[in-house]
């Protein structure tokens, strides 16, 4: 907005007038160019009973344009939530033709929920703006949830108006995201079926022929003559890496079965898979557990134990680490587990959406079992730091079975 100051009455000008003429002149066009190329829309001109506004035709019919032709609902609402204005596209929204929409009330279009949180919002809407999500409840009974940004409008109850709002669909993006949740379900729970039909075929086919062939190697090293003993030994040899084989697939079994969930119990599994990793890694782990429901809900506990046994997986490949240690704690309403290692530690800055780091789908898939359970999961690393990776489920209000 620019504010032309007046001419003064003719009369004989000493130089220093003449000076602040042309720096007027040159004032006024700034603001005829200004005005050309549509950077102004309104011109407030002093006067003695006060400032006059002046719009722009030119300016007011491109806005309007934009406005018109935006993919957003935009309206503008008197402090009653009655509509003064809105678009075209909004009326499409609430499939109600635009001559009923204008004059009516906001509150037509909103679920008595939804008014009780606006209220609040318009009354103290502040300069900065304000934004929410709602279900805008259209005429036809249809139901859209969209997200509103609230502004207080520049001039001081202009034409009456006292607030702008800007409705964006989120239909599309809603959808989008439920799919995406709905194929992550979808993976996880096809990633646990896989892993138990894997398990029970090495189950039932390696390590029945493995336990076999062990016999067999010791019949064989009991029939040999006395005298062929480098043989035997290579025989007896044979059967202790044979039995090596037959308990290192036991142990792949076990670690794919989500059944010794239900035999176990959560606690005992993920001692149990700490004592192995200690055992088989030789780096020591320090397990900590508050106390617990006797039982959460087994996608939680699936959840829990598949994030530490990829979590120490990954130590055990990556971290060079000396000490591990596991906490299992319960914050209010939550479950949470947090896995820190005094290793290399590596740069956990988050990758575009969906992308794995090279290497691996290991803390993508942690994320998408936390996401699963409506968890979130944070990694705490830094080049020779360590790493830490902590996963917070909330629990649900009455868990399915508690002690
Ligand atoms: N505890 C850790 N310590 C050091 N680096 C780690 C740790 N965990 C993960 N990383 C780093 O993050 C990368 C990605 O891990 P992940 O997604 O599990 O894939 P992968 O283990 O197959 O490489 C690893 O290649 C490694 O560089
Ligand atoms: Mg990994």
């Amino acid at each position: 907005m620019k504010i032309p100051r007046p001419l003064p009455a003719r009369r004989p000008l000493p130089p220093p007038a003449v000076a602040d003429l042309l720096a007027r002149l040159a004032e006024a066009e700034e603001t005829l160019r200004a005005i050309r190329t549509g950077n102004v829309d309104t011109l407030l001109v002093p006067g003695q009973g006060g400032g006059q506004v002046f719009s722009l035709q030119g300016a007011e019919h491109a806005y309007r344009m934009l406005i018109e032709s935006m993919n957003e609902g935009a309206l503008t609402l008197a402090a009653d939530q009655t509509i003064l204005y809105a678009n075209a596209c909004f009326a499409r929204m609430v499939h109600c033709p635009l001559e009923q929409v204008v004059g009516g009330s906001l509150r037509r279009f909103l679920s008595a929920a939804d008014r009780t949180m606006l209220r609040p919002q318009m009354k103290r809407c502040l300069p900065a703006g304000s934004k929410m999500q709602v279900l805008l409840q259209a005429s036809n009974g249809s139901r859209l949830p969209v997200q509103i940004s609230l502004r207080p409008l520049a001039q001081d109850g202009f034409k009456g108006a006292t607030l702008g709002m800007v409705v964006t669909d989120l239909s599309a993006s809603r959808h989008s995201e439920e799919m995406l949740q709905a194929l992550s379900r979808r993976l996880v729970e096809a990633q646990e079926t896989e892993r138990g039909r894997v398990a029970l075929e090495l189950h039932d086919n390696i390590t029945q022929l493995l336990c076999a062939i062990l016999v067999r190697c010791q019949t064989l090293a009991d029939q040999l003559p006395a005298g062929a003993g480098a043989a035997r030994l290579e025989a007896l040899q044979l059967r202790d890496l044979i039995g090596q084989a037959a308990a290192d697939v036991e142990r792949i079994t076990r670690d794919q079965r989500p059944g010794i969930l239900e035999n176990l119990g959560l606690l005992a599994v993920l001692r149990d898979t700490g004592q192995e990793f200690a055992r088989r890694s030789g780096i020591p782990l320090q397990m900590a557990a508050s106390k617990l429901p006797l039982r959460l809900p087994p996608e939680i506990e699936l959840t829990l134990y598949r994030i530490l046994q990829e979590a120490l997986h990954n130590i055990e490949k990556h971290a060079r680490a000396r000490l591990v240690r596991v906490t299992l704690t319960r914050p209010r309403g939550f479950v949470q587990l947090t896995i820190t290692d005094n290793g290399i530690g590596f740069d956990p800055a988050p990758l575009p959406h969906c992308q794995a780091r090279p290497g691996g789908l290991g803390l993508l898939g942690m994320r998408e079992r936390a996401a699963y359970v409506g968890g979130t999961l944070l990694v705490k690393s830094g080049r020779r730091l360590g790493t830490e990776i902590k996963i917070r489920i909330p629990l649900p209000v009455h868990p399915a079975a508690t002690n």
